[in-house]
C-alpha cells in the first residue's frame, strides 16, 4: 500500500512544478555544491557465482522465500563482464611486455561486426528480424556500428596505454588486425564502382582495396575507410555516414584525438578476393542492417552466386595481395604491415598436399613482387 501512494505523491509533485522551474544549468548551484553518480557492486557485477565469488546477505536473501518480487542480482548490469579493456591490457602488458613485443589488441573487427552483430552466425549470435539467422536478441541496424565503434575506443585506449606507461621500456610496439579481401568491380560501370567503393569504406578497413586495371585514380579515392580511416583521421569515412547515418555513434573531440595515429603496425588477415556490383533493392528498404547499408552484392567468381554479405572469398588470387600491399605502400607509405594470418584450408592431411604448398608459395611471390 506504501508504495503505490509514495509514486502518486511524487508525481504530484512533479506535476506542480513549472516547465520553468525545470530549467536550469549547474551554474544555477551554489560552489561546492558536489554532483555524482554511483552503483553498488550487487547491482550491477552480477556473476554471482564466478571465478570463486561466495553469496553475499543479499544474495542470500534474493534468492530465499523472503524476497518478495524474485528478482535476484545474479547478472544485474553484467558488469562483471564488461570489464574495462585497458585495464585488461595493463595486466597483459605488466605480466607478459618483458617478453611479448608485438601487441595485437583486436582480431578482425572489421567481419565480426557483421559476423555476430548483423547476421549472427558467430558469437554472441545477435541479430534482428528480418536480418540473420533467428537470433532471439539484438539490432541488426545499429549493433554492427556500435560494436566497430567500442572496438575502436578500446584499441585506442589500449595503445595509448601502452604508449604512456610501457612502450619507453618495454620498447615493443602495438597494433590492431584486420580482415582483408581484394575487392574488384564487377564491371566497369559507375554503379559497380560505386558499390565496391563502399564495400571498402564499410569493411572497414581500407585493407580492401577495389582494383580495376591499372586505374589508381579511382583506387585513390577508396582510401577512406571504416577502422583505418578513423584510426588516420579521427573520424569515419563519409560514405558510411551517409548510409547508416543516424545510427552510425560519432565520434567526440576527445575521442577523435584518442583513435587518430592509435597504431605501430596494422596486422593483416589476407585469403582472397571477390567481385563487387551494385545493390539496387537497398533503396526500396524501410529497415536496412549494415550488409544493406553497404549496398553491394559479392561474387566468388564473376558468374557465380551472389551474397549481400561479405563472403570468405573462395578465389586463389596471389595478385589481390599483391594490389592491397602495393596500395598501402602508394597511400599510407612506409607504415608496417604484418600479414598474421594467409593460407588455405584443406581436408588433405598428408604431408604431399601440393595444393597449398602452391597456394603459400604464390602468396609469398606476390609479397615479394610489391616489395620489389
Ligand atoms: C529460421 O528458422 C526457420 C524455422 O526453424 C527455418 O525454416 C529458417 O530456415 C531459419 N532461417 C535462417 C535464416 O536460419
Ligand atoms: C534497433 O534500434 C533502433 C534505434 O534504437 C530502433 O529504432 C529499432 O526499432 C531497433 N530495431 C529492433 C529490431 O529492435
Ligand atoms: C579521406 O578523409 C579525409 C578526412 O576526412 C579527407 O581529408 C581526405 O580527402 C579523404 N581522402 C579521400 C581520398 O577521399
Ligand atoms: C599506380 O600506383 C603504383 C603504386 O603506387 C605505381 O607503381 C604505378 O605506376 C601507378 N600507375 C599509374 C598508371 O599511375
Ligand atoms: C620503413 O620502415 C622500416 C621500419 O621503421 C625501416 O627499417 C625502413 O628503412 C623504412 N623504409 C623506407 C623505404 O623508408
Amino acid at each position: 500500500m506504501e508504495k503505490p501512494f509514495l509514486l502518486l505523491l511524487q508525481w504530484l509533485l512533479l506535476a506542480s512544478h513549472s516547465v520553468t522551474a525545470l530549467r536550469f544549468t549547474v551554474d544555477d548551484f551554489p560552489d561546492g555544491f558536489a554532483f555524482g553518480a554511483g552503483t553498488a557492486a550487487f547491482q550491477y557485477e552480477g556473476a554471482v557465482a564466478e571465478d570463486g565469488k561466495s553469496q553475499s546477505i543479499w544474495d542470500t536473501f534474493a534468492h530465499s522465500a523472503r524476497n518478495p518480487n524474485e528478482r535476484t542480482s545474479d547478472i544485474a548490469s553484467d558488469g562483471y563482464h564488461k570489464d574495462d579493456f585497458a585495464t585488461f591490457a595493463d595486466v597483459c602488458f605488466r605480466e607478459f611486455g618483458d617478453r611479448v613485443k608485438h601487441w595485437t589488441t583486436i582480431l578482425e573487427p572489421n567481419i565480426i561486426a557483421q559476423g555476430s552483430y548483423d547476421i549472427g552466425i558467430m558469437a554472441p549470435s545477435r541479430c534482428s528480424s528480418p536480418f540473420g539467422h533467428n537470433c532471439t536478441v539484438g539490432n541488426s541496424s545499429v549493433e554492427p556500428y556500435l560494436f566497430l565503434h567500442h572496438n575502436l575506443l578500446a584499441h585506442s585506449s589500449a595503445v595509448r596505454l601502452y604508449r604512456e606507461k610501457y612502450q619507453a621500456a618495454q620498447k615493443g610496439v602495438v597494433g590492431i588486425n584486420l580482415f582483408s579481401l581484394a575487392i574488384y568491380p564487377l564491371t566497369g560501370s559507375p554503379e559497380d564502382i560505386k558499390a565496391t567503393e563502399r564495400a571498402n569504406d564499410f569493411l572497414f578497413g581500407c585493407l580492401t582495396f577495389p582494383f580495376q586495371g591499372h586505374d589508381n585514380a579511382s583506387a585513390n579515392k577508396f582510401l577512406n575507410c571504416s577502422i583505418l580511416h578513423p584510426l588516420l583521421f579521427g573520424d569515419y569515412p563519409e560514405s558510411m555516414k551517409k548510409a547508416a547515418c543516424p545510427r552510425l555513434p560519432s565520434f567526440s573531440n576527445y575521442e577523435s584525438k584518442l583513435v587518430t595515429g592509435a597504431f605501430d603496425f596494422i596486422g593483416l588477415n589476407h585469403y582472397s578476393s571477390v567481385y563487387a556490383s551494385s545493390n539496387p533493392d537497398v533503396s526500396k528498404m524501410a529497415v536496412r542492417d549494415q550488409a544493406a547499408d553497404v549496398g553491394a552484392l559479392f561474387r566468388d567468381t564473376r558468374d557465380g552466386p551472389t551474397s549481400i554479405q561479405y563472403p570468405a572469398g573462395r578465389m586463389i588470387d596471389p595478385q589481390g595481395l599483391e594490389h592491397v600491399l602495393r596500395y598501402l605502400r602508394g597511400k599510407y607509405g612506409n607504415i608496417s604491415i604484418y600479414i598474421q594470418e594467409n593460407g588455405c584450408g584443406q581436408t588433405d592431411d598428408s604431408l604431399m598436399d601440393e595444393q597449398r604448398i602452391d597456394f603459400l608459395k604464390k602468396y609469398m611471390a606476390s609479397i615479394l613482387k610489391s616489395i620489389r
